[in-house]
């Protein structure tokens, strides 16, 4: 199967599995309602693909990934409503339509991503026979995904705005915004598998560094390079806010380098578990290639 394929498959899959678990009607529908636009709205479900191709990598039963893809993607998908915030990025636009608090209101999209994390970890609780996995689910999502992970990274990113930082300090903000969430999908997806080895964990855990940083780096750069229409948010929208990034502190040859740097790191460190890690592989090579 092509790579495509691949993506489009897990992204139909993940897609699927959400839309029957994520809430239709309650006492407040507008909650709801912003929940799911801000989960449908045509995103990459680059994590939840991760979660499937590692799973798949080390033996797993695909449907034991369902509840942790999802779940990432919730997290995800949160993170975006808060950063398109006026108190954050002040974005309108993501994924190709009015951000959800321009859609909605600022509160309904608090309260939606708000909801939306707490969903996540819902879902990785689902299945009552694997209590000592769904514990080391939590662990990994919560320690990925707040004050040592994701939201440290964007406090960070907020806390550095005009500022110029040196390229440890950004290193250290892209790996906890981006590359911390990108790691928990590739933990995730081999605790799904059973894999209980922790010479594998730390073999995939130099794959998620290298295409967690990657993923932010191209980031970055397509901020600059992109069309909004392509990106489907605004482009320029780094610059126009003086953010620390990759081409700002490197310019945009020194981004570039350090990106296709990143990806041989990528391909190197799955290299042990031989052909098996060729979806990896072509994961790593799509996300240093796209162009959204
Ligand atoms: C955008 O993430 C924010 C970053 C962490 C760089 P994605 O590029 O994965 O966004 P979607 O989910 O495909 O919209
Ligand atoms: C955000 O980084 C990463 C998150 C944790 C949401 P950016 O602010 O660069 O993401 P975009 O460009 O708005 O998607
Ligand atoms: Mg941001
Ligand atoms: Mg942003
Ligand atoms: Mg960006």
């Amino acid at each position: 199967m092509t790579i495509k394929n691949t993506l489009k498959q897990y992204q139909q899959r993940v897609d699927a599995y959400l839309d029957q678990t994520v809430l239709k009607d309650s006492i407040e529908p507008r909650l709801q309602e912003t929940m799911r636009y801000a989960l449908f709205n045509g995103g990459k479900r680059v994590r939840p693909i991760l979660v499937y191709m590692v799973n798949q990598m080390l033996g797993g039963k695909l449907e034991d990934a369902d509840a942790p893809a999802a779940a990432i993607e919730c997290v995800h998908s949160y993170s975006l409503v808060h950063d398109d915030l006026p108190a954050m990025d002040d974005d309108d636009l993501r994924r190709g339509k009015p951000t959800c608090h321009i859609a909605f209101d600022e509160a309904t999209a608090i309260l939606a991503g708000d909801a939306l994390q707490c969903f996540g970890f819902e879902l990785l609780t689902q299945d009552e026979s694997q209590p000592a996995r769904n514990l080391k689910m939590v662990k990994v999502l919560a320690h990925a995904s707040g004050d040592s992970g994701m939201v440290v990274g964007q406090a960070f990113d907020l806390a550095n705005v005009g500022k110029s930082l040196t390229l440890e300090q950004l290193q250290a903000m892209h790996a906890h915004k981006t590359g911390a969430l990108l790691n928990a999908a590739v933990d995730l997806g081999a605790l799904s598998s059973g894999c209980n080895d922790s010479d594998t964990f730390s073999q995939l855990r130099r794959y998620g560094d290298a295409i967690g940083l990657a993923f932010q780096v191209k980031d970055d750069i397509l901020d600059i390079e992109g069309d909004t229409e392509t990106i489907g948010k605004p482009q320029g929208s780094d610059v126009e806010q003086d953010k620390p990034t990759y081409p700002a502190l490197l310019g945009m040859d020194g981004a570039k380098e350090k990106l296709r740097q990143l990806h041989q790191e990528a391909v190197a460190a799955v290299q042990p578990f031989g052909d098996t890690a060729q979806p990896l592989v072509e994961l790593a090579d799509f996300i240093v290639n796209r162009d959204h």
